[in-house]
């Protein structure tokens, strides 16, 4: 699959079937948030990859109760280092967000390609989740991601027109008038 039809077919999936991922697709998965880029190099990132069933089910309730999380055989919790990422973007912006977020889009087009499901997680308690995982004070839980074998099909169709914006509306040739 290239990065196209890859593009074209993820979407967020919300049912997942309770079994493992195998260990190349794993691997190509770590890959693809370890090679992700960030601002200056400076990789201001840990990921917890939590796979005990126990965890998942707890980092599941305090993003909300979205209890479905947990069917998938592991959940990516993305965490950030604000003191330690690129602090000026765009002379104000810290990147610590875009660095993460562009990691975990990584992700999801990867596992993806490996006939994956992802979804993004940003609805969670992040005091919960530092506790739950005994994730330090400085560090900024971003955002999570479960991934894991689809329990649909739905998969394999591509995103529908229908869901999204028309080019005309969201891309501007040159100035922005
Ligand atoms: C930053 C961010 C946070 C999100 N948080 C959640 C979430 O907590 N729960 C959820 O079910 N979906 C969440 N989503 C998924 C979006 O609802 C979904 O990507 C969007 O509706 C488009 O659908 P698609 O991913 O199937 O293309 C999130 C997406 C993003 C980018």
């Amino acid at each position: 699959m290239d990065v196209h039809q890859a593009i074209q077919i993820r979407r967020s999936v919300r049912a997942y079937e309770d079994r493992p991922i195998n260990a190349d697709s794993y691997q190509k998965l770590l890959d693809a948030l370890r090679f992700a880029p960030s601002a200056c190099n400076i990789q201001p990132w840990r990921f917890l990859l939590i796979e005990d069933k126990q965890l998942r089910l707890k980092v599941a309730t305090a993003a909300k109760k979205q209890l479905w999380m947990a069917q998938a055989a592991v959940t990516v919790v993305a965490c950030g280092y604000p003191q330690d990422a690129y602090k000026t973007m765009g002379g104000y912006g810290n990147s610590v967000d875009i660095d993460l977020a562009i990691a975990l889009d990584h992700l999801s087009l990867a596992a993806t390609a490996e006939g994956l499901g992802t979804c993004w997680i940003g609805a969670f308690d992040e005091n919960a989740v530092k506790e739950i995982l005994q994730i330090p004070a400085e560090a900024k839980v971003v955002a999570m991601m479960p991934v894991g074998h689809p329990k649909s099909t739905n998969l394999n169709h591509p995103v529908s027109e229908q869901n999204r914006k028309k080019p005309q509306d969201i891309f501007h040739k040159n100035c922005y008038r």
